[in-house]
Protein backbone atom coordinates (compact mmCIF):
# COMPACT_ATOMS: atom_id res chain seq x y z
CA UNK A 1 0.00 0.00 0.00
CA UNK A 2 1.29 3.30 -1.08
CA UNK A 3 1.91 5.67 2.25
CA UNK A 4 -0.62 8.33 2.66
CA UNK A 5 1.23 12.16 3.27
CA UNK A 6 0.02 15.19 4.72
CA UNK A 7 1.39 18.61 4.30
CA UNK A 8 0.85 21.03 7.02
CA UNK A 9 1.01 25.03 6.18
CA UNK A 10 0.80 25.35 2.51
CA UNK A 11 2.60 28.31 1.16
CA UNK A 12 5.06 28.26 -1.05
CA UNK A 13 7.00 25.74 0.22
CA UNK A 14 3.92 23.75 1.08
CA UNK A 15 1.84 24.07 -1.97
CA UNK A 16 4.56 22.91 -3.70
CA UNK A 17 5.68 20.15 -1.91
CA UNK A 18 1.89 18.98 -1.82
CA UNK A 19 1.88 18.91 -5.87
CA UNK A 20 4.86 17.29 -6.19
CA UNK A 21 4.05 14.86 -3.95
CA UNK A 22 1.01 13.75 -5.72
CA UNK A 23 2.72 13.99 -9.27
CA UNK A 24 4.71 10.79 -7.84
CA UNK A 25 1.12 9.41 -7.00
CA UNK A 26 0.95 9.65 -3.47
CA UNK A 27 -2.25 10.39 -2.08
CA UNK A 28 -1.82 14.31 -0.32
CA UNK A 29 -3.99 16.12 2.13
CA UNK A 30 -2.41 19.98 2.81
CA UNK A 31 -3.56 21.95 5.66
CA UNK A 32 -3.63 25.43 6.05
CA UNK A 33 -5.17 27.73 8.73
CA UNK A 34 -5.88 30.70 5.92
CA UNK A 35 -9.53 29.95 4.00
CA UNK A 36 -9.10 31.53 1.63
CA UNK A 37 -5.63 29.93 0.19
CA UNK A 38 -7.27 26.56 1.07
CA UNK A 39 -9.93 27.23 -1.30
CA UNK A 40 -8.35 28.53 -3.89
CA UNK A 41 -5.81 25.48 -3.74
CA UNK A 42 -8.76 23.01 -3.40
CA UNK A 43 -10.54 24.80 -7.17
CA UNK A 44 -6.69 23.88 -8.59
CA UNK A 45 -5.45 28.01 -8.42
CA UNK A 46 -2.31 28.57 -6.95
CA UNK A 47 -2.30 31.95 -4.83
CA UNK A 48 1.36 32.89 -5.72
CA UNK A 49 3.53 32.78 -8.81
CA UNK A 50 5.55 30.34 -9.57
CA UNK A 51 6.50 29.02 -13.27
CA UNK A 52 4.92 25.79 -14.23
CA UNK A 53 3.15 25.10 -10.56
CA UNK A 54 -0.09 26.09 -11.07
CA UNK A 55 -0.26 23.75 -14.39
CA UNK A 56 1.08 20.93 -11.55
CA UNK A 57 -1.70 21.76 -9.05
CA UNK A 58 -4.70 21.74 -11.47
CA UNK A 59 -3.14 18.42 -12.91
CA UNK A 60 -2.57 17.05 -9.84
CA UNK A 61 -6.39 18.37 -8.29
CA UNK A 62 -8.58 16.23 -10.88
CA UNK A 63 -6.33 13.11 -10.57
CA UNK A 64 -8.41 13.35 -6.98
CA UNK A 65 -4.61 12.37 -5.09
CA UNK A 66 -4.60 15.85 -3.84
CA UNK A 67 -6.93 17.80 -1.45
CA UNK A 68 -6.80 21.25 0.99
CA UNK A 69 -8.43 21.93 3.80
CA UNK A 70 -8.53 24.13 7.10
CA UNK A 71 -9.39 20.88 9.22
CA UNK A 72 -6.74 19.19 10.90
CA UNK A 73 -8.67 16.05 11.64
CA UNK A 74 -8.54 15.20 7.61
CA UNK A 75 -4.76 14.00 8.25
CA UNK A 76 -5.68 10.94 10.61
CA UNK A 77 -4.99 8.37 7.67
CA UNK A 78 -1.65 10.45 6.84
CA UNK A 79 1.74 8.12 7.45
CA UNK A 80 3.86 10.72 6.75
CA UNK A 81 3.30 14.32 7.73
CA UNK A 82 5.05 17.37 6.12
CA UNK A 83 5.66 20.40 8.51
CA UNK A 84 6.06 23.19 5.67
CA UNK A 85 4.84 26.47 7.68
CA UNK A 86 6.81 29.62 7.80
CA UNK A 87 9.25 30.75 10.01
CA UNK A 88 9.58 34.36 9.61
CA UNK A 89 11.67 36.86 11.60
CA UNK A 90 10.41 38.01 14.64
CA UNK A 91 9.50 41.32 15.21
CA UNK A 92 11.31 42.15 17.97
CA UNK A 93 14.82 40.48 17.50
CA UNK A 94 16.83 38.88 14.66
CA UNK A 95 15.72 35.29 15.85
CA UNK A 96 13.13 33.23 13.56
CA UNK A 97 9.44 33.38 15.02
CA UNK A 98 8.75 29.32 15.41
CA UNK A 99 4.94 29.91 16.36
CA UNK A 100 3.52 28.34 13.52
CA UNK A 101 6.12 25.27 13.62
CA UNK A 102 4.86 25.23 17.50
CA UNK A 103 1.35 25.26 16.40
CA UNK A 104 1.57 23.13 13.77
CA UNK A 105 2.84 20.30 15.64
CA UNK A 106 0.41 21.20 18.49
CA UNK A 107 -2.55 20.66 16.24
CA UNK A 108 -1.49 17.24 14.71
CA UNK A 109 -0.66 15.94 17.96
CA UNK A 110 -4.14 14.55 18.26
CA UNK A 111 -4.80 12.80 14.91
CA UNK A 112 -0.94 11.28 14.71
CA UNK A 113 -1.81 7.42 14.35
CA UNK A 114 0.94 4.80 15.59
CA UNK A 115 4.14 4.88 13.27
CA UNK A 116 2.84 8.17 11.79
CA UNK A 117 6.28 10.43 11.45
CA UNK A 118 5.81 14.15 11.71
CA UNK A 119 8.69 15.77 9.07
CA UNK A 120 9.83 19.32 9.01
CA UNK A 121 10.81 21.06 5.90
CA UNK A 122 10.60 24.49 7.59
CA UNK A 123 14.09 26.16 8.16
CA UNK A 124 14.27 26.99 11.78
CA UNK A 125 16.90 27.29 14.43
CA UNK A 126 19.18 24.28 16.11
CA UNK A 127 17.89 22.42 18.74
CA UNK A 128 13.96 22.76 17.26
CA UNK A 129 13.57 19.32 16.34
CA UNK A 130 14.92 17.97 19.72
CA UNK A 131 12.59 20.08 21.34
CA UNK A 132 9.43 19.02 19.33
CA UNK A 133 10.98 15.44 19.40
CA UNK A 134 10.47 15.89 23.05
CA UNK A 135 7.28 17.86 23.13
CA UNK A 136 5.74 14.96 20.80
CA UNK A 137 7.34 12.03 23.45
CA UNK A 138 4.65 13.48 25.45
CA UNK A 139 1.63 14.74 23.32
CA UNK A 140 1.89 11.64 21.04
CA UNK A 141 4.24 8.86 22.15
CA UNK A 142 3.14 6.89 18.96
CA UNK A 143 4.63 9.24 16.39
CA UNK A 144 8.13 9.46 15.65
CA UNK A 145 9.41 12.98 14.37
CA UNK A 146 12.76 13.67 11.16
CA UNK A 147 13.90 16.41 9.67
CA UNK A 148 14.61 16.92 5.46
CA UNK A 149 15.23 20.40 4.97
CA UNK A 150 14.33 21.67 1.67
CA UNK A 151 16.49 23.66 -0.38
CA UNK A 152 13.71 24.91 -3.18
CA UNK A 153 14.70 28.12 -5.04
CA UNK A 154 11.67 30.56 -5.93
CA UNK A 155 11.50 29.75 -9.67
CA UNK A 156 12.70 26.77 -9.85
CA UNK A 157 10.26 25.01 -7.20
CA UNK A 158 9.57 21.89 -9.15
CA UNK A 159 12.87 21.76 -10.14
CA UNK A 160 14.18 21.49 -7.01
CA UNK A 161 11.69 19.25 -5.20
CA UNK A 162 11.48 16.77 -8.02
CA UNK A 163 14.82 16.64 -8.81
CA UNK A 164 17.03 18.36 -5.91
CA UNK A 165 20.76 18.06 -6.04
CA UNK A 166 20.71 15.98 -2.84
CA UNK A 167 17.70 14.63 0.14
CA UNK A 168 19.04 15.39 3.83
CA UNK A 169 17.25 13.51 6.55
CA UNK A 170 17.79 14.14 9.93
CA UNK A 171 16.24 11.30 11.87
CA UNK A 172 17.29 8.94 15.28
CA UNK A 173 15.94 5.98 13.75
CA UNK A 174 16.32 3.15 10.94
CA UNK A 175 12.80 2.99 10.67
CA UNK A 176 12.28 6.89 9.85
CA UNK A 177 14.59 6.67 7.23
CA UNK A 178 13.39 3.98 5.39
CA UNK A 179 9.88 5.41 5.51
CA UNK A 180 11.61 8.59 4.03
CA UNK A 181 13.42 6.39 1.59
CA UNK A 182 10.02 4.81 0.49
CA UNK A 183 8.36 8.70 0.12
CA UNK A 184 11.24 9.53 -2.44
CA UNK A 185 12.21 6.34 -4.05
CA UNK A 186 11.59 7.73 -7.71
CA UNK A 187 14.21 10.62 -6.73
CA UNK A 188 16.19 8.14 -5.22
CA UNK A 189 16.35 5.67 -8.12
CA UNK A 190 17.16 8.76 -10.50
CA UNK A 191 20.05 9.14 -8.50
CA UNK A 192 19.75 11.83 -6.14
CA UNK A 193 22.18 11.79 -3.53
CA UNK A 194 21.15 10.69 -0.03
CA UNK A 195 22.53 12.21 3.45
CA UNK A 196 21.53 10.83 6.62
CA UNK A 197 21.83 12.89 9.57
CA UNK A 198 21.18 13.37 13.28
CA UNK A 199 18.74 15.95 14.08
CA UNK A 200 20.97 18.98 14.66
CA UNK A 201 22.91 18.70 11.62
CA UNK A 202 19.66 18.14 9.32
CA UNK A 203 19.11 21.74 10.92
CA UNK A 204 21.99 23.50 10.33
CA UNK A 205 22.72 22.15 6.81
CA UNK A 206 19.80 24.31 5.87
CA UNK A 207 20.99 27.66 7.50
CA UNK A 208 24.53 26.48 6.76
CA UNK A 209 23.85 26.71 2.64
CA UNK A 210 22.31 29.68 2.67
CA UNK A 211 24.63 31.40 4.78
CA UNK A 212 27.40 30.31 2.23
CA UNK A 213 25.17 31.71 -0.67
CA UNK A 214 24.25 34.98 1.40
CA UNK A 215 28.62 35.25 2.02
CA UNK A 216 29.15 34.54 -1.48
CA UNK A 217 27.00 37.50 -2.82
CA UNK A 218 28.16 39.34 -0.12
CA UNK A 219 31.62 39.11 -0.79
CA UNK A 220 31.16 39.73 -4.76
CA UNK A 221 29.24 43.16 -3.26
CA UNK A 222 32.45 43.71 -1.28
CA UNK A 223 34.85 43.62 -4.27
CA UNK A 224 32.37 45.63 -6.18
CA UNK A 225 33.15 48.04 -3.19
CA UNK A 226 36.55 47.72 -3.57
CA UNK A 227 36.45 48.13 -7.50
CA UNK A 228 34.36 51.02 -7.49
CA UNK A 229 37.30 52.36 -5.14
CA UNK A 230 40.15 51.82 -7.53
CA UNK A 231 39.19 52.22 -10.83
CA UNK A 232 38.19 47.98 -11.52
CA UNK A 233 35.43 46.54 -13.40
CA UNK A 234 33.67 43.99 -11.14
CA UNK A 235 32.09 41.67 -13.82
CA UNK A 236 35.07 41.03 -15.40
CA UNK A 237 36.69 40.20 -11.80
CA UNK A 238 33.69 37.71 -11.01
CA UNK A 239 34.19 36.11 -14.49
CA UNK A 240 38.05 35.67 -14.02
CA UNK A 241 37.63 34.04 -10.64
CA UNK A 242 34.41 32.16 -11.28
CA UNK A 243 36.54 29.87 -14.36
CA UNK A 244 38.51 28.32 -10.41
CA UNK A 245 36.29 24.97 -10.22
CA UNK A 246 36.87 25.62 -6.67
CA UNK A 247 35.20 28.98 -6.78
CA UNK A 248 32.46 28.72 -9.54
CA UNK A 249 30.94 31.59 -11.16
CA UNK A 250 27.27 31.01 -9.76
CA UNK A 251 26.05 33.24 -7.26
CA UNK A 252 28.96 36.49 -7.69
CA UNK A 253 26.19 38.58 -9.44
CA UNK A 254 27.53 42.13 -7.85
CA UNK A 255 24.56 44.47 -8.14
CA UNK A 256 21.69 45.15 -5.46
CA UNK A 257 22.20 42.26 -3.14
CA UNK A 258 20.05 39.72 -1.80
CA UNK A 259 16.92 39.75 -0.25
CA UNK A 260 13.66 37.57 -0.13
CA UNK A 261 12.12 35.04 2.76
CA UNK A 262 14.98 33.08 3.13
CA UNK A 263 18.34 34.44 2.75
CA UNK A 264 18.64 37.81 4.76
CA UNK A 265 16.43 36.32 7.78
CA UNK A 266 18.36 32.83 7.92
CA UNK A 267 21.60 34.33 8.31
CA UNK A 268 20.23 36.69 11.44
CA UNK A 269 18.37 33.82 13.16
CA UNK A 270 21.74 31.85 12.65
CA UNK A 271 23.15 34.74 14.61
CA UNK A 272 20.96 34.74 16.79
CA UNK A 273 20.72 30.96 17.49
CA UNK A 274 24.45 31.04 17.89
CA UNK A 275 24.53 33.91 20.67
CA UNK A 276 22.34 31.69 22.30
CA UNK A 277 24.60 28.66 21.83
CA UNK A 278 27.61 30.68 23.09
CA UNK A 279 29.09 30.48 19.58
CA UNK A 280 28.64 33.65 17.92
CA UNK A 281 32.09 34.28 17.52
CA UNK A 282 31.99 31.30 14.59
CA UNK A 283 29.33 33.51 12.84
CA UNK A 284 30.82 36.92 13.25
CA UNK A 285 31.31 37.04 9.87
CA UNK A 286 27.65 36.82 8.96
CA UNK A 287 27.00 40.75 10.46
CA UNK A 288 29.01 41.66 7.82
CA UNK A 289 27.92 39.68 5.58
CA UNK A 290 24.55 41.44 6.33
CA UNK A 291 25.75 44.94 6.28
CA UNK A 292 27.62 44.71 2.82
CA UNK A 293 24.28 43.42 1.35
CA UNK A 294 22.45 46.28 2.76
CA UNK A 295 25.07 49.00 2.17
CA UNK A 296 24.03 48.00 -1.52
CA UNK A 297 20.80 49.06 -1.43
CA UNK A 298 22.68 52.61 -0.31
CA UNK A 299 25.56 52.40 -3.02
CA UNK A 300 22.98 52.63 -5.21
CA UNK A 301 20.90 55.79 -4.09
CA UNK A 302 24.02 57.26 -3.98
CA UNK A 303 24.48 56.75 -7.79
CA UNK A 304 20.97 58.20 -8.23
CA UNK A 305 22.29 60.99 -6.28
CA UNK A 306 25.43 61.59 -8.35
CA UNK A 307 23.15 61.72 -11.15
CA UNK A 308 20.51 64.30 -9.81
CA UNK A 309 21.95 65.89 -7.08
CA UNK A 310 21.11 65.78 -3.16
CA UNK A 311 17.08 67.01 -4.14
CA UNK A 312 15.59 64.58 -5.26
CA UNK A 313 11.99 66.29 -5.28
CA UNK A 314 11.95 67.78 -8.46
CA UNK A 315 12.68 64.28 -10.50
CA UNK A 316 10.88 61.29 -12.03
CA UNK A 317 12.48 58.01 -11.20
CA UNK A 318 11.30 55.16 -13.14
CA UNK A 319 11.90 51.39 -11.63
CA UNK A 320 12.31 47.91 -13.50
CA UNK A 321 11.75 45.24 -11.41
CA UNK A 322 9.76 44.95 -7.52
CA UNK A 323 10.31 41.23 -7.05
CA UNK A 324 13.63 40.24 -4.58
CA UNK A 325 14.40 38.63 -8.17
CA UNK A 326 12.84 37.53 -11.24
CA UNK A 327 10.02 34.71 -12.09
CA UNK A 328 8.58 35.13 -8.83
CA UNK A 329 6.41 37.34 -7.31
CA UNK A 330 7.69 37.10 -4.12
CA UNK A 331 8.66 41.38 -2.98
CA UNK A 332 9.62 40.01 0.94
CA UNK A 333 12.55 42.03 1.87
CA UNK A 334 12.99 42.98 -1.66
CA UNK A 335 16.00 45.04 -2.60
CA UNK A 336 14.32 46.59 -5.70
CA UNK A 337 11.27 47.42 -3.53
CA UNK A 338 13.21 49.11 -0.68
CA UNK A 339 15.07 51.06 -2.62
CA UNK A 340 11.92 52.70 -4.55
CA UNK A 341 10.45 53.04 -1.12
CA UNK A 342 13.92 55.01 -0.09
CA UNK A 343 13.88 57.12 -3.24
CA UNK A 344 10.26 58.13 -2.45
CA UNK A 345 10.76 59.14 1.03
CA UNK A 346 13.53 61.17 -0.01
CA UNK A 347 11.04 63.26 -2.31
CA UNK A 348 11.57 61.89 -5.93
CA UNK A 349 8.54 60.96 -7.70
CA UNK A 350 8.49 57.55 -8.07
CA UNK A 351 7.03 54.73 -10.27
CA UNK A 352 7.69 51.09 -10.48
CA UNK A 353 7.25 48.11 -13.02
CA UNK A 354 7.28 44.21 -12.48
CA UNK A 355 5.95 41.70 -15.03
CA UNK A 356 4.08 39.86 -11.62
CA UNK A 357 4.84 41.71 -8.50
CA UNK A 358 2.75 44.97 -8.51
CA UNK A 359 0.17 43.37 -6.68
CA UNK A 360 1.88 41.98 -3.77
CA UNK A 361 4.35 45.06 -3.79
CA UNK A 362 0.66 47.38 -3.70
CA UNK A 363 -0.27 45.80 -0.93
CA UNK A 364 2.67 46.45 1.33
CA UNK A 365 3.29 49.75 0.21
CA UNK A 366 -0.05 51.40 -0.97
CA UNK A 367 1.10 55.06 -1.20
CA UNK A 368 4.25 54.15 -4.03
CA UNK A 369 3.03 54.65 -7.82
CA UNK A 370 3.01 51.66 -10.03
CA UNK A 371 2.37 51.17 -13.97
CA UNK A 372 1.39 47.37 -15.60
CA UNK A 373 2.92 48.99 -18.57
CA UNK A 374 6.46 49.53 -19.39
CA UNK A 375 6.11 52.32 -21.89
CA UNK A 376 3.65 54.34 -19.05
CA UNK A 377 6.05 53.28 -16.20
CA UNK A 378 9.11 55.22 -17.64
CA UNK A 379 7.54 58.13 -19.53
CA UNK A 380 8.65 61.51 -18.69
CA UNK A 381 11.33 59.71 -16.02
CA UNK A 382 14.85 61.94 -15.70
CA UNK A 383 16.12 58.03 -14.49
CA UNK A 384 15.72 54.63 -15.29
CA UNK A 385 17.02 51.98 -12.76
CA UNK A 386 16.98 48.45 -13.38
CA UNK A 387 16.72 46.75 -10.27
CA UNK A 388 14.97 43.04 -10.90
CA UNK A 389 16.70 41.19 -13.67
CA UNK A 390 13.51 40.63 -15.62
CA UNK A 391 14.07 39.00 -18.97
CA UNK A 392 11.89 41.44 -20.37
CA UNK A 393 14.16 44.15 -19.56
CA UNK A 394 17.12 43.22 -20.96
CA UNK A 395 14.87 42.67 -24.48
CA UNK A 396 14.23 46.46 -24.27
CA UNK A 397 15.69 48.40 -27.17
CA UNK A 398 16.83 51.35 -25.49
CA UNK A 399 16.64 53.60 -28.65
CA UNK A 400 13.08 52.57 -28.81
CA UNK A 401 12.09 54.30 -25.22
CA UNK A 402 14.41 57.14 -25.70
CA UNK A 403 11.81 59.38 -26.93
CA UNK A 404 9.84 58.67 -23.93
CA UNK A 405 11.78 59.71 -21.17
CA UNK A 406 12.97 63.21 -20.23
CA UNK A 407 16.92 61.94 -19.47
CA UNK A 408 18.62 59.33 -20.94
CA UNK A 409 20.25 57.98 -17.92
CA UNK A 410 20.18 54.60 -16.64
CA UNK A 411 22.09 52.64 -13.90
CA UNK A 412 21.53 48.76 -13.89
CA UNK A 413 21.22 47.39 -10.26
CA UNK A 414 21.82 43.92 -11.35
CA UNK A 415 24.70 44.46 -13.92
CA UNK A 416 22.90 42.20 -16.76
CA UNK A 417 21.80 44.92 -19.23
CA UNK A 418 24.16 45.33 -22.07
CA UNK A 419 25.91 48.54 -21.60
CA UNK A 420 27.30 48.84 -25.17
CA UNK A 421 23.67 48.87 -26.36
CA UNK A 422 23.02 51.51 -24.39
CA UNK A 423 25.38 53.93 -24.69
CA UNK A 424 25.29 53.55 -28.64
CA UNK A 425 21.48 54.66 -28.13
CA UNK A 426 23.01 57.84 -26.22
CA UNK A 427 22.13 56.98 -22.77
CA UNK A 428 24.49 57.70 -19.68
CA UNK A 429 25.15 54.35 -18.82
CA UNK A 430 25.89 53.13 -14.59
CA UNK A 431 26.13 50.44 -12.46
CA UNK A 432 27.55 49.33 -9.13
CA UNK A 433 31.19 47.51 -9.25
CA UNK A 434 32.24 49.78 -12.84
CA UNK A 435 33.92 52.99 -12.73
CA UNK A 436 33.52 52.80 -16.19
C1 LIG B 1 17.28 30.59 -1.42
C2 LIG B 1 18.28 29.43 -1.69
O1 LIG B 1 18.95 29.65 -2.92
C3 LIG B 1 17.53 28.09 -1.73
O2 LIG B 1 18.45 27.02 -1.90
C4 LIG B 1 16.76 27.92 -0.41
O3 LIG B 1 16.02 26.72 -0.40
C5 LIG B 1 15.80 29.08 -0.25
O4 LIG B 1 16.54 30.31 -0.23
C6 LIG B 1 15.08 28.89 1.06
O5 LIG B 1 15.72 28.99 2.11
O6 LIG B 1 13.90 28.54 1.04
P1 LIG B 1 15.59 31.94 -2.99
O7 LIG B 1 15.28 32.77 -1.78
O8 LIG B 1 14.47 31.44 -3.84
O9 LIG B 1 16.42 30.62 -2.56
O10 LIG B 1 16.52 32.84 -3.90
P2 LIG B 1 18.01 32.81 -4.47
O11 LIG B 1 17.99 32.32 -5.85
O12 LIG B 1 18.94 32.18 -3.50
O13 LIG B 1 18.31 34.37 -4.52
C7 LIG B 1 18.35 35.13 -3.30
C8 LIG B 1 18.71 36.56 -3.56
O14 LIG B 1 20.07 36.68 -3.94
C9 LIG B 1 17.91 37.26 -4.67
O15 LIG B 1 17.51 38.53 -4.20
C10 LIG B 1 18.90 37.38 -5.81
O16 LIG B 1 18.64 38.48 -6.63
C11 LIG B 1 20.20 37.54 -5.06
N1 LIG B 1 21.41 37.14 -5.82
C12 LIG B 1 21.56 35.84 -6.21
C13 LIG B 1 22.38 38.07 -6.10
O17 LIG B 1 22.27 39.27 -5.74
N2 LIG B 1 23.51 37.69 -6.79
C14 LIG B 1 23.68 36.41 -7.18
O18 LIG B 1 24.73 36.11 -7.80
C15 LIG B 1 22.68 35.46 -6.89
Amino acid sequence: MKLKLSVIGCGYLGATHAACMSSLGFTVVGVDTDANKVAMLANGELPFYEPELDALLAQEIKTGRLSFTTDFSAVQDADVHFICVGTPQSSNSLAADLTYVNSAVTQLAPYLKAGAIVVGKSTVPVGTADALREQLSLSAPQADLAWNPEFLREGFAIEDTLRPNRLVVGVTNDRAESVLKEVYEPLLSAGVPWIRADLPTAELVKVAANSFLATKISFINAMAEVCEAAGGDVTVLAQAIGYDPRIGNKFLQAGIGFGGGCLPKDIRAFMARAEELGAMQALEFLREVDAINLRARQRVIDVVREELGEDLTKFRIAILGTTFKPDSDDVRDSPALDIAVQLRAAGASVVVHDPKGIEPARKRFPNLEYAQDLTVSIKDSNLLMHLTEWKEYRAIDPSSISHLVKDKIIIDGRNLLDRQLWRAAGWKFRALGRTD
